[in-house]
């Protein structure tokens, strides 16, 4: 397979979804926290271990994304995890921004960085078998948040990356990230959605990113973490597929969400609603991290003993989510 136009659309292959294993070592080391396990190199090499060697994996998972730590280890059996993915037919994908930092204009917001050699990293995990790359930026609510600069100057960084990435032959999956942190309505979340994917579709036009070898990660609108408003999975699908329909190019190879600290079931049950809604112009599916892998590692608590336990686990966040791309999720 070698067009990117192919590679985008084997990443949205029907009836799989791609998981964002792509934390960095202070992510890992806040997950491990809960499970009173040490973040060092090898423990993060022992779970990506346990979770890349799931059997059945590959019946769910189109891609798989990659911190830079973990492209550079290998499997138990001394396989580059890499090579031990793309031998499933898993696409290895890596994560390439370098964290945020705030903003001149509003020290309250965040823009990405990590466009500085970027052309060669990419180079370098393209030879280590990466495909596809992920780029996060953040968009927080308040009372006068997002501010325009933030809007803008985060999508020009989405759209240059996103044209480095497909000028070294690599998909980029731009992921302006929404938060839901704060106490605003579902409708103010959704209303922040559309202007920022409208800020985004500009920058990337004028980078000349092409649209049907590109993958946006987008946040569903959600009301925030501190709102009294339920989540309500049907108010949820129609106020996030409206700020799409407004702003996303049909010709976009594809559109995935992220789970943003929803409860694990909760993210499940809102692709599953949106799913429902019926088919867009683009395919859908989940790329999610914490709402997959919470209870995975909550089972395997970094003891070999309850490593199968924990794929098991793996497999039924999997199997469960694959249904809710299909619309067919049955809450257990
Ligand atoms: P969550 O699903 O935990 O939000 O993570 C997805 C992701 O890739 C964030 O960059």
């Amino acid at each position: 397979m070698h067009l990117i136009q192919e590679i985008a659309t084997a990443m949205m292959s029907p009836s799989k979804g791609i998981l964002a294993a792509d934390e960095s070592q202070h992510t890992m080391q806040k997950r491990f926290a809960l499970i009173g396990l040490e973040q060092n190199s090898e423990n993060d090499r022992r779970y990506r271990n346990m979770l890349f060697t799931t059997a059945g994996i590959e019946h769910y998972l189109s891609g798989i994304i990659l911190h830079d730590e973990t492209i550079h280890q290998n499997s138990d059996n001394k396989i580059p995890f890499a090579t031990l993915l793309s031998n499933l037919g898993i696409l290895p994908g890596i994560k390439v921004d370098q964290g945020l930092t705030s903003l001149e204009s509003s020290p309250d917001e965040k823009v990405s960085i990590g466009l500085e050699g970027l052309a060669d990293r990419l180079e370098e995990y393209y030879s280590l078998g990466a495909r596809f790359t992920k780029w996060r930026s953040v968009i927080s609510i308040g009372d006068d948040l997002p501010t325009q600069d933030a809007l803008k100057k985060n999508a020009d960084v989405l759209a240059e990356y996103a044209e480095v990435a497909q000028s070294k032959k690599m998909v980029p999956i731009v992921e302006p990230e929404v938060l839901f942190d704060g106490k605003h309505t579902l409708a103010r979340s959704g209303e922040v959605l559309r202007d920022t994917l409208q800020t985004l579709y500009k920058a990337l036009a004028e980078h000349e990113v092409t649209l049907n070898a590109m993958i946006l990660k987008t946040s569903m609108a959600l009301p925030g973490k501190k709102s009294d408003t339920p989540l309500d999975p049907s108010a949820i699908a129609e106020e996030t597929i409206a700020a799409l329909r407004d702003t996303v190019p049909a010709d976009v190879a594809g559109v995935v969400f992220l789970s943003g600290g929803q409860m694990a079931k909760q993210a499940t049950s809102n692709l599953n609603a949106i799913a429902k809604l019926g088919v867009q112009s683009w395919p859908i599916t989940f790329s999610y991290s914490r709402a997959i892998e919470e209870p995975v590692i909550a089972t395997w608590r970094g003891d070999e003993a309850n490593r199968i336990a924990a794929q098991n686990v793996l497999l039924q966040r999997l199997e469960d989510n694959v249904a809710a791309r299909n619309g067919i999720y049955v809450p257990k």
